[in-house]
């Protein structure tokens, strides 16, 4: 793999002008970071930045607050952080301090965190409007209503409140759905990490192996490139491959078992989202291609429709038919067709959607619809397309050779100005491919 990647001071610097820009000169804009958990007494739970304060300034410390304040002749841009602390420091490593934070992240000014009660009144007077993520964090929701307060006590000496209470998301949730040329790099190096733990799960797979076995094979990829799950990873052997989020990863795998394995890499922010399903020993059963070409020609069809002016919904809707088509040919499903789709017969093997954004966080911000339409795809958008099919171990009214098979192929696209681009192309896909990558 190549050297680390970093993301350029200025495409920072531009997220914030787009953002303020959409804002507008009489607004404000309030990004917390993340908290930090306690898991029990003083031990803590990972901690991971709010993905859109890391979109937004990069800082990966808990404790900051950034505030955009458009137009504003002081600064523009202003970080509350934690001061430098040596004897912390000793404790939980360097911080940047306000003074270090303006330096390495190219903000106008930045305060002590204690400072924030005393500095964010008269940052909220004059302007009308507050771009905040409302009931997010409650404890944050009540200081933001208190500062107001502090503002509206100031009226009658001419003080102007803010007005306005917008959600963020409504701006911000649009500028991260489209990933920019530095994303993309992020998140094709998350994908090429993704393909190399996938592919070190299917050759170290052998009858009788633990699931956590498998799980260790991918994780230890990950860090070892200095990523880290995007999400809990999934590995379900034989029938547990049905249970949509299968979180144990305990059980031991036998012969003629197949085993689904959905994980991804987050690399410095951006995440990767694959599913492949093998079999422990290497060849596929007759039954087990069959649902797995199914699910495959599923996938194809909802990829055909990734391109700009479709609808998002297209690659399901498209999903859904091939998969209809072909359970009624296996005989999984009965009757016509049109009468299957139009009463969603397959959902009793196909719960979910084909897919879902993709970005700093697995299941990405962006809506999916606009005015009550699916929305049309467009350039820089990157989504899973995912479908698969789950056959119950007690489905008593299918044919016993189907019992307890569960499948899904997920890969992750970037669409293009004429296109689309899969990110996690290099993995083997097709049954064919899985096999000879297993080499068995
Ligand atoms: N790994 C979660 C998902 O596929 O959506
Ligand atoms: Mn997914
Ligand atoms: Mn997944």
């Amino acid at each position: 793999m190549n050297a680390a990647l970093s993301m350029p001071a200025k495409a920072y610097v531009r997220r914030r002008k787009q953002l303020m820009t959409m804002a507008g000169d009489d607004a404000i804009v309030i990004v917390p970071s993340a908290n930090e958990h306690i898991r029990s007494r003083d031990t803590h739970y990972p901690f991971r930045q709010d993905s859109d304060l890391s979109y937004l300034t990069g800082f990966p410390e808990p404790e900051s607050v950034l505030v955009l304040v458009p137009g504003r002749r002081h600064g523009e841009t202003l970080l509350f952080c934690r001061e430098r602390d040596r004897e912390r420091e000793a404790w939980d490593g360097p911080r940047y301090g306000p003074e270090g934070a303006v330096e390495a992240f190219g903000l106008d000014d930045a305060y002590p965190i204690a400072d924030l009660d005393d500095i964010l009144p008269g940052l909220l007077e004059g302007r009308s409007r507050v771009y905040y993520h409302f009931g997010r964090d409650a404890e944050f929701d009540l200081k933001l209503i208190g500062w107001l307060n502090r503002v509206r006590a100031m009226v009658r000496q001419g003080a102007q409140p803010p007005h306005e209470f917008l959600e963020l998301g409504h701006l911000l949730d649009e500028l991260r759905l489209f990933k920019d040329r530095d994303e993309v790099r992020f998140m094709q190096r998350a994908a090429d990490i993704s393909v190399l733990a996938h592919e070190a799960a299917m050759r170290a797979a052998r009858p009788g192996v633990r699931e956590y076995e498998l799980q260790a094979e991918i994780e230890c990829v990950f860090r070892r490139h200095d990523a880290e799950p995007a999400y809990g990873s999934i590995v379900g052997a034989g029938s547990n491959a049905c249970v949509l989020h299968y979180r144990a990863n305990s059980a031991a795998s036998q012969d003629g078992d197949l085993v689904l394995v959905d994980a991804g890499a987050e690399y410095r922010g951006y995440a990767a989202d694959i599913t492949r399903t093998f079999p422990v020993n290497g060849r596929f059963s007759a039954p087990q291609r069959a649902l797995h070409d199914l699910v495959g020609a599923a996938q194809a069809a909802a990829l055909a429709q990734a391109r700009p002016g479709v609808a998002y919904e297209a690659g399901h809707l498209a999903a859904v038919e091939t998969l209809t088509e072909g359970l009624l040919q296996l005989g999984l499903l009965k009757g016509k067709l049109e009468k299957n789709l139009a009463e969603g017969h397959y959902k009793r093997f196909y719960r979910h959607k084909t897919g879902h954004w993709l970005g700093m966080d697995v299941h990405d911000v962006g809506e999916y619809r606009l005015d009550g339409e699916s929305r049309l795809l467009e350039p820089g958008m990157v989504f899973t397309i995912e479908p698969g099919l789950y056959v119950s171990p007690d489905d008593s009214s299918v044919d016993p050779k189907w019992r307890g098979i569960g499948i899904r192929t997920e890969d992750d696209v970037l669409i293009t100005k004429d296109g689309h681009q899969v990110l996690t192309d290099r993995l083997a896909r097709s049954a064919d491919e899985i096999e000879a990558l297993m080499g068995r």
